[in-house]
């Protein structure tokens, strides 16, 4: 169709110079009759489902770990909570919310932890926290408990965010 040199082959008239001026126009015009107008549909319709998606999105970012309260560095003299951490002088807590006491595998616990008669449960983690001893009878955990039942509170969600 397009000449450089010579007259238009459908007009017969102007010449490559004017269609250069010309092709571009109707080019854009075209775009932002069809394709770019489409563009701006689709757009939209990803918006539309987008926020339609947030509110996972957003849950989502909520089930991540907690941060680490301050709190924790007691725990942390002697836990990981790390996946794949080593057992230290105590066992890594990663992961373990609704497990029975005593199953994190490779660690020596007490028999009393052993026996698992405890479910790593929200009130079971704050009873054990504020008083080791109390909520499993013969615990070798060196721990007296955390008096402050915040701060016991803060520890057990924490644990129970590491999944
Ligand atoms: C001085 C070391 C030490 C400190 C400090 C300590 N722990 Fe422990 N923890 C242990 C030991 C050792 C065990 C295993 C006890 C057993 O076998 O009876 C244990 C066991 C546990 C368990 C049971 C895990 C399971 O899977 O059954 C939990 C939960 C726990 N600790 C949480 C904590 C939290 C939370 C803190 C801080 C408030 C803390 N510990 C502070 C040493 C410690």
């Amino acid at each position: 169709m397009r000449r450089e040199n010579g007259t238009c082959p459908s007009c017969g008239v102007h010449t490559g110079a004017i269609e250069n001026i010309l092709i571009p126009r109707v080019a854009a015009n075209f775009a932002v009759t069809s394709g770019f107008g489409r563009g701006i549909r689709v757009m939209i319709k990803r918006f539309a489902i987008l926020s339609m998606l947030m509110p996972f999105a957003a849950s989502a970012a909520w089930a991540a770990p907690l941060p680490k309260p301050a709190s924790f560095g007691i725990c942390g003299a002697c836990h990981k909570v790390d996946k794949g951490a080593p057992n230290t002088i105590g066992p890594n807590l990663f992961g373990i919310g609704g497990t029975k006491s005593g199953e994190v595998p490779g660690f020596a616990f007490s028999p009393a932890m052993k026996k698992g008669s405890v479910v790593w449960n929200k009130a079971n983690l704050v009873k054990f926290i504020m008083e080791p001893q109390k909520t499993v009878p013969g615990t070798r955990m060196p721990f007296a408990g955390l008096k402050n039942a915040e701060s016991a509170n803060a520890i057990a969600d924490y644990i129970l965010s590491l999944k």
